[in-house]
């Protein structure tokens, strides 16, 4: 399968073509699937289980400073600032998804224990062991140099800090050409060049100097969060279609709409994973 590039500014202008669909499919916060349970039975309840499970995945506590990469609207830092009283810093490349964070923030009230900046995770804009804990949530799967994001995490990560990357992973090495080309649909339309296979993520932790390198596959977690998006892709889609032949919408909107009727397919199928890797610095 060819790997393409999508440049920091293709991906920023992505994110900016799709903010209403970003806003209407997932939320004005966060950005990533939810986590349904017995108490979390909806989109947007599961979004905020997802956030307390990797908050608590990552043991945030008060007296961390963590650092939260491509951050989008600031929905897992400011949880993790408001529940866990931790002071918590989001980066992101896309300036828009800087203020939306902001502006989060303040509506949270935890403005004075969160910072949000423009910031590539490829050039962390931060001295030498500034964390205790990093976290990266269905973004690091953006970067075609996910081993020079890992080696930025880990110079700013002080001795002993933890790591969570939760994202998209290749689970197989061989695909048939239909899952190699629906793979690519989704891909292309979420501008990722590609998903790291698990193996190959972990090594590369491994390599940079992490330990304690663990895997778990959400697919329990997330598979109703996935149907829900590809339900909603079959009643939305056709509507994009129209408006995009009337000039309203992009061409960018009516592939959201495709993208999320794959997505399914893709995790139904066992076609990619979505996972969270979990690991640590030595003291
Ligand atoms: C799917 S969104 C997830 C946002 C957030 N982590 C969440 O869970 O709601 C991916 C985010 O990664 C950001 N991003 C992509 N490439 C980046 C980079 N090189 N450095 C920093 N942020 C990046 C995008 O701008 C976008 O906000």
């Amino acid at each position: 399968m060819q790997t393409q590039r999508f440049d920091a500014d293709e991906i920023v202008d992505f994110y900016n073509e799709t903010a209403w669909e970003y806003r209407v499919f997932w939320s004005t916060a966060n950005l990533h699937y939810g986590f349904y349970d017995d108490e979390s039975t909806t989109h947007r309840e599961a979004m905020v289980n997802s956030n307390r499970v990797y908050a608590d995945t990552l043991e945030v506590d008060e007296a961390d400073t963590v650092l939260d990469i491509g951050t989008g609207r600031g929905g897992f830092p400011t949880h993790v600032a408001a529940e866990h009283g931790a002071d918590v810093h989001g980066i992101d490349i896309d300036p828009l998804h800087v203020s939306e964070a902001r502006a989060n923030a303040r509506e949270r009230g935890v403005a004075q224990s969160t910072e949000f900046s423009v910031g590539d995770y490829h050039d962390i804009p931060y001295p030498d062991g500034t964390f205790d804990a990093v976290s990266g949530i269905e973004t690091v799967c953006h970067s075609e140099h996910k081993e020079r994001v890992l080696e930025e995490i880990r110079r700013v990560l002080a001795p002993g800090g933890r790591l969570m990357i939760s994202d998209g992973f290749r689970s197989r090495t061989a695909l048939t050409d239909p899952e190699a080309e629906k793979l690519r649909t989704v891909l292309d339309g979420w501008a990722v060049p590609d998903f790291a296979h698990i193996s190959e993520f972990r090594e590369a932790l491994e390599e940079v100097g992490f330990t304690d390198v663990t895997f778990e596959d959400h697919y329990e977690q997330i598979i109703p969060s996935s149907r829900r998006q590809w339900l909603l892709s079959l009643a939305v889609t056709p509507l994009l279609r129209i408006a995009a032949a009337l000039g309203l919408k992009s061409e960018s909107s009516v592939d959201q709409g495709v993208t999320l009727y794959h997505q399914y397919e893709i995790i139904e199928r066992g076609i990619a994973v979505h996972g969270n890797f979990t690991a640590e610095l030595p003291e």
